[in-house]
């Protein structure tokens, strides 16, 4: 068996690997499989080298078991060491990866629990993240097209839909960021990072309290000044990353001139003016997007990011708009038409 192992890590530290040979008793699947020992085997076989400021860790490892088994890659996570944040991360994704199950949602093939290694092993998934290929494209790269954007926010937004109205108790993910979603070789859509994830309010409650976690930028505000979650702030983190998706600009980018750092605060005004939503269009798409469809999907980010949480759409009502904005059946139009429509 070949494994090819691509591991993204918070510490740059580098594993032993005598520390993960003796860690094969506490090495676990999370569903049953045909290669029982594949997991422990991966644990095993893993080596590391450190990955520059980013810390990101890729290693390699290469696994003869008789050439029965076909090659195999898969994604390695190594949580923080110390502190207890990673090891309530490491439970939380762990607990939620093993009870639920969506096209849209990382697939957890194990973890490995040994001292205070804390280790999540999940399909490797082909294209990176949507940061990877909407915020952080090299030059060379082919930016992704409009239906392909709309694809993506489709699918992302079924995974939150699974989680709010599907399981049970529902799950407020909390931490939907470009990064946090993943995208297979076809670029499917799967939610990952699930060590923030909350169960949602049972009973009477509407709301749960919580400490504020998640990341600037994509908070919804209530949630940032009353830490009271619902299933509406992650609506309102899906209209953030919705609109990174459009413009292709960054929820915070402090590269940009101050009125433009923030990217809901800059496009706000853009959307009481049917007028200047071409203006919120990612110049990599060269104008090639339906202008109707443009439209639409503005209205839809704006409605998901008003201020007032109860006024946000649900996220199933979402899905509805999105499925019908992912179908390519308007013309793709160019710009002149663009600023003839308008
Ligand atoms: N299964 C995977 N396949 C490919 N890349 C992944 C996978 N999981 C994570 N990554 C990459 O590593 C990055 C960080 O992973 P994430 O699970 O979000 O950890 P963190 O806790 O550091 O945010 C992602 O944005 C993505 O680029
Ligand atoms: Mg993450």
């Amino acid at each position: 068996m070949r494994i090819l192992s691509c591991c993204r890590m918070k510490r740059t530290d580098t594993m032993r690997k005598s520390s993960l040979k003796t860690s094969k008793s506490s090495v676990h699947e999370t569903k049953p499989s045909k290669n029982a020992d594949a997991l422990s085997t991966i644990a095993r076989s893993i080596s590391m080298n450190t990955g520059g400021t980013k810390q990101r860790i890729m290693a390699e490892d290469v696994l003869r078991n008789g050439g029965r088994v076909p090659a195999e890659v898969v994604a390695v996570k190594q949580l923080d060491r110390n502190g207890v944040q990673g090891n309530r991360e490491f439970l939380a994704e762990v607990l939620t990866l093993s009870l639920v199950h969506h096209t849209n949602l990382v697939n957890l093939i194990g973890y490995c629990a040994d001292g205070r290694q804390r280790i999540l092993v999940y399909d490797y998934m082909q294209n990176g993240s949507l940061e990877d290929q909407l915020l952080d494209l090299p030059l060379n790269k082919k930016p992704l097209d409009w239906y392909t954007r709309m694809q993506i926010a489709k699918g992302a937004a079924q995974g939150l839909e699974y989680l709010h109205d599907t399981a049970n108790p529902p799950i407020i993910f909390r931490d939907f960021k470009a990064s946090n979603i993943l995208l297979d070789e076809n670029f499917n859509p799967k939610l990952s990072d699930f060590g923030l994830a909350k169960l949602g309010p049972t009973g009477e409650q509407d709301h749960v309290s919580t400490r504020v976690m998640g990341t600037y930028g994509y908070c919804a505000p209530e949630y940032a000044k009353t830490g009271k979650l619902t299933t509406k702030s992650d609506v309102y983190s899906f209209g953030v990353v919705f609109l990174e998706i459009i413009t292709g600009r960054r929820a915070i980018d402090s590269t940009k001139p101050p009125e433009e750092e923030n990217l809901v605060d800059w496009a706000t005004p853009l959307f009481k003016n049917r007028r200047k939503f071409t203006l919120l269009a990612d110049p990599l798409l060269e104008g090639k997007y339906p202008v109707k469809g443009l439209f639409q999907a503005v209205a839809v980010a704006a409605m998901c990011l008003q201020e007032e949480a109860s006024t946000r759409p649900l996220i199933g009502d979402v899905v509805t708009a999105l499925e019908y904005l992912a179908m390519a059946t308007d013309e793709v139009t160019s710009e002149a038409d663009t600023a003839q429509d308008d």
